[in-house]
């Protein structure tokens, strides 16, 4: 049996976490923060697949790569700006059955106008923002909790 699997997608600008506004997104770099999501997983007994893009086409496709495979049990996303404008995101999503949970580090409905709709939302089973690169935590929590583990 394939190892249960949550999927990171990780939109955006966020390869330059530590560096990019750490007064806003944190001083933990996207490295500090795959090691922190593999070990939270471990401890639920699942494995990860982590993977950050600037492209949106990119994580379309990622999205798509976990259609109709069972051993994927939770997609974490932070697609960071494409939250905000991304339609084709928002519809490859639409064709994944297992939990979808949205993560951001600030809290975007607190910040500017342009922030404050999400075409994630929509689709998530939960929202965790403004708490930093804990949301990710928390989110592995949450999807451990809907599998009961
Ligand atoms: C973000 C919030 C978005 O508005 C912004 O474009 C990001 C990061 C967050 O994690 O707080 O790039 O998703």
């Amino acid at each position: 049996m394939t190892t249960p699997t949550l999927l990171f997608l990780l939109g955006p600008n966020l390869n330059m976490l530590g560096v990019r506004e750490p007064e806003i997104y944190g001083s933990q770099t996207l490295d500090d923060i795959k090691t922190m999501c593999a070990n939270e997983a471990a401890k639920k007994g699942f494995s990860i697949e982590f993977h950050q893009s600037n492209h949106e086409g990119v994580l379309v496709e990622l999205i798509q790569n976990v259609v109709g495979k069972m051993h994927y049990q939770g997609v974490i996303i932070n697609a960071a700006a494409y939250t905000h404008t991304s339609i084709a995101i928002h519809d490859a999503l639409k064709m994944v059955s297992c939990p979808v949970i949205e993560v951001h580090h600030s809290d975007p409905s607190t910040r500017e106008d342009f922030r404050h709709i999400s075409y994630i939302e929509p689709l998530a089973a939960k929202v965790f923002k403004g708490n930093g690169a804990q949301g990710y935590v928390s989110a592995i929590e949450s999807i451990a909790e809907m599998h009961s583990l």
